[in-house]
């Protein structure tokens, strides 16, 4: 028996078996990844194409509001959320001898003015505050429920005044 010159892996009928097999599976399982690949691709959602969605989705970061900051287009806030944004910078830690929010000592003198002369000082500015707390847009009534709100943290009693619009 003549021996043959190149080797083959394959040794035994129990390894020709195995390779043949090898070879019809890993060509199907293949063509039924590839399949399923195509059946699941996602298709466009139609919603998503509507020219609505299509404008929200390539819309400009920055966006425009006129009138809506802080004036009166933007309703009436409360005093708390005034004093935290727009006051608190000063008023939370006493910067500039600002008299510190909860520091009842230092409000006790100014609540005693009331709320008209506070109101009157912080619409003009006060020493190191300017006008408005820095704040030009604020109305008088979001100045004053500000007012009001700080003071009554810091001992004082102070009536907030009547919102103009319904106020919850
Ligand atoms: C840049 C810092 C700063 C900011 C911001 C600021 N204040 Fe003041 N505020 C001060 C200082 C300083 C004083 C003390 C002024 C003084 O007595 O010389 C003061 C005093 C006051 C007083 C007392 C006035 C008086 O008659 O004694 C009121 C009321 C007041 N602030 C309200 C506000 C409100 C409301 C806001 C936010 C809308 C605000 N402040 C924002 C610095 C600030």
């Amino acid at each position: 028996m003549t021996q043959e010159d190149h080797s083959s892996f394959i040794k035994t009928p129990q390894q020709l078996i195995v390779v043949v097999l090898l070879a019809f599976l890993v060509p199907i399982i293949g063509i039924l990844l590839l399949v399923t690949l195509v059946l699941n691709r996602p298709s466009a959602d139609p919603a998503a194409l509507s020219p609505e969605a299509i404008t929200a989705r390539i819309r400009p970061v920055g966006r425009v509001e006129f009138g809506a900051a802080g004036g009166a287009a933007a309703g009436p806030r409360s005093g708390e959320e005034i004093v935290k944004s727009a006051c608190a910078a000063c008023h939370q830690a006493g910067v500039a001898n600002a008299p510190r929010i909860g520091d009842n000592a230092a409000w006790a003198p100014r609540i005693k003015t009331g709320l008209k002369g506070l109101l009157a000082d912080a619409i003009k500015g006060l020493g190191a505050m300017p006008p408005r707390g820095g704040v030009p847009d604020l109305s008088d009534d979001d100045l004053a429920r500000a007012i009001v709100y700080m003071a009554n943290q810091s001992g004082g009693n102070l009536k907030e005044p009547a919102a103009p619009a319904a106020k919850k």
